[in-house]
């Protein structure tokens, strides 16, 4: 067990590797191992945390970014790297097979963790993500990316991703979630963002994976919104995934659980009692 410490809030340090993650915990039950994207940290999910009933949620930090432990060097961050973190803080915690729920770059580590751990999973969540690699031109947009992060820091990357991030009906009427986003970005220290950059780079094409997840029930959502990964992305996926369901949420651009809460929790709830009443009646 390589839990190091708890807090009151049930945000515990768990020492992975070569770094500790900070990952909170809240409630009982069947867990759900929520993975943020980028350059995130868990609290992409605090609506979710808090009103998710008869599961226990477990929310990291990735490596580099919110509370946790931030290496150096880029050869640090990788696909499989993030993977492993993943699968070492389920150890840590005592949980054998979870539902995994993925938004972004928290898809692409998702779809990594089954390629390797495939046992573990019980359902999957994929939201606001794609399964493709990098393309040529994505790869060279991540490499200038890189060159100004480590040269002018994270600030003038954060102000440009910020609008990209959230649908306009967020930038219209939400300006709590605008600036809630900004500040999560701005904690984001360079190095992180760097490492995380580099790992989406050189991410592998896990289209393979979608069509070998027969016997893994599946929910894809997308925002209505999202310019990122936009809904025709997302119905291409559903549609190459045996057992998938798609929800596209009206009114949310790429943070679906941050721009429209109430109603991806209510998803979420749905969803998973469905999966466990379903269990329940196999058994
Ligand atoms: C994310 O939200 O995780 C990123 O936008 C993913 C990406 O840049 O591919």
């Amino acid at each position: 067990m390589k839990v190091d410490s708890t807090t009151p809030a049930g945000c515990h340090r768990i020492r992975v590797g070569d770094c500790e993650l900070a990952v909170e915990c809240a409630g009982r039950g069947p867990a759900v191992l929520f993975v943020h994207g980028f350059p995130l940290n868990r609290s992409l999910w605090r609506h979710q945390l808090d009103h998710l009933a008869g599961f226990r949620s477990i929310a990291p930090d990735l490596r580099g970014m919110g509370a946790s432990g931030v290496p150096l060097s880029p050869s640090e961050y990788s696909m499989a790297r993030y993977a492993q973190d993943l699968v070492e803080v389920l150890d840590a915690l005592g949980e054998h097979r979870v539902t995994m729920c993925g938004l972004s770059m928290g898809g692409y580590i998702a779809f990594e963790f089954l390629h390797r751990y495939r046992d573990r999973v019980r359902a999957l969540v994929l939201m606001d993500t794609r399964a493709e690699a990098e393309t040529e031109q994505g790869r060279q947009t991540r490499d200038r990316a890189i060159e100004r992060v480590t040269r002018q820091g994270s600030a003038p990357f954060v102000e440009e991703m910020v609008p990209k991030l959230l649908g306009p009906s967020t930038a219209a009427r939400r300006q709590g979630v605008v600036e809630a986003v900004r500040r999560m970005m701005l904690q984001t220290s360079p190095n992180g963002i760097v490492g995380a950059l580099a790992a989406m780079r050189d991410r592998a094409d896990y289209s393979t994976v979608l069509s070998s997840l027969a016997g893994v029930p599946t929910l894809v959502v997308a925002g209505e919104e999202d310019a990122i990964t936009p809904p025709s992305a997302a119905r291409l996926m559903a549609s190459r995934i045996p057992e998938a369901r798609l929800v596209i949420v009206p009114e949310a651009g790429h943070l679906a659980p941050m721009e429209q809460p109430e109603t991806v929790t209510r998803l979420l709830q749905e969803f998973l009692r469905e999966r466990e009443t379903a269990g329940r009646q196999r058994a």
